[in-house]
């Protein structure tokens, strides 16, 4: 078996071409810009719209969708509570490596907890991560039930079902907060393109 390398043994490599070079060749500020909310919320929707537009702009993006990276990095998940930690936890790594690169990256993942999330804002530069709360009511997403999934919860087919007997919690302050009731996602979509365009440099931490 491999020996396991403490972290105390492995040191950071400085590399002489560094993020500012790699986004000043793309001409763009690198974003995350994560999205959270309930299964069905319309997060991805949001997202693929909002990257359609960035790209037209001439931005360099990436979308990481969490049913998507379930298919391959994080197909050894599933969904108790340590699996979602360790789910957002490799995501926001992912994600991190991908700012290095210089690219403006949407995470859309359910991401509950306030904890991870808050983990994953503390590896990004100040004005770097932009939590954005896809705030579309339990009764709705349910209503709408895209994939089937929470009457499967319902019937008590699928267990730890976000919403039905897994928590979510709701970002307390998110940077910001879309309300999907009463706009439609394309509107949406728009002001998020607005404010990624025009938001100001990020801090170094
Ligand atoms: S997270 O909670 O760990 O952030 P993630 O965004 O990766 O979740 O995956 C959520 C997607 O997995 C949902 O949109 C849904 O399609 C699917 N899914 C399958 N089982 C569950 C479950 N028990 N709870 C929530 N989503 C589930």
């Amino acid at each position: 078996m491999a020996d396991t390398v403490g972290e105390a043994n492995i040191h950071w490599q400085a590399l002489d071409v560094n993020q500012a070079a790699r986004a000043a060749i793309k001409q763009q500020t690198p974003r995350c810009i994560w999205f959270t909310g309930l299964s069905g919320s319309g997060k991805t929707t949001i997202a693929n719209l909002l990257e359609k537009q960035l790209h037209a702009q001439g931005l360099h993006t990436y979308i990481l969708d969490g049913d998507n990276v379930r298919h391959g990095l994080n197909r050894d998940l599933g969904f108790a509570e340590a699996d979602r930690q360790e789910n957002i936890r490799r995501v926001a790594e992912v994600a991190k490596l991908m700012l290095d690169a210089g690219l403006v990256v949407l995470v859309s993942f359910i991401s509950p907890f306030r904890a991870d999330r808050s983990i994953a804002r503390s590896l990004f530069k100040d004005g770097e991560f932009v939590e954005v709360f896809v705030d579309t009511s339990l009764e709705q997403c349910e209503r709408r039930d895209p994939k089937g999934l929470y009457a499967k919860a319902r019937r008590g087919e699928l267990k730890n079902f976000t919403g039905i007997d897994s928590p979510y919690e709701p970002p307390q302050q998110p940077d910001v907060h879309l309300q999907t009731g009463t706009t439609d996602a394309a509107e949406l979509a728009g002001r998020l393109a607005y404010l990624v365009m025009n938001a100001p440099n990020p801090k170094d931490a």
